[in-house]
């Protein structure tokens, strides 16, 4: 199985690892296909994610993308973190071997669900600006 330098590089030092003890918002999610579990924890500020980690009990691509997602959407808006896609990080990684596709899911689906918490705690119905959270088991490339 070959990795791009990109995921090799944010498997072995993986960016924002950890917990944030007073975040806004928590999201933990498994992946149906393989067990695997993520979760995330955003900080948010006048609408910008000011911090985000995550901690895994995952794969090497799993740690990889939820690195890269997690640098994609640090210091934006929640909009913009709403329309990150498994499909954006992966390209963003220079791609991912096509058996490994699925767990890039686990990372959009923990900031989905990180997000939809925020959302809880302010009193909104996540599903009105979310959507359908249910995780799908396979990727959407
Ligand atoms: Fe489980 Fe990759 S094999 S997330």
């Amino acid at each position: 199985m070959i990795y791009s330098e990109k995921v090799m590089d944010h498997f072995a030092n993986p960016r924002n690892v950890g917990e944030i003890p007073d975040a806004d918002g928590v999201g933990e999610v498994g992946n149906a296909k393989c067990g695997d579990i993520m979760k995330m924890y955003i900080k948010v500020n006048d609408g910008i994610i000011t911090d985000v980690k995550f901690k895994t009990f995952g794969c090497g691509a799993a740690v990889a993308t939820s690195s890269m997602a997690t640098e994609l959407i640090k210091g934006k808006p929640i909009e913009e973190a709403l329309k990150l896609t498994n499909k954006a990080v992966i390209e963003a990684l220079d791609g991912l071997p096509a058996v490994k596709l699925h767990c890039s899911v686990l990372a959009e689906q923990a900031m989905k669900a990180a997000l939809a918490d925020y959302y809880r705690r302010q009193g909104v119905d996540p599903a009105l600006i979310i959507g359908d959270l249910s995780a799908p088991d396979t990727c959407e490339i």
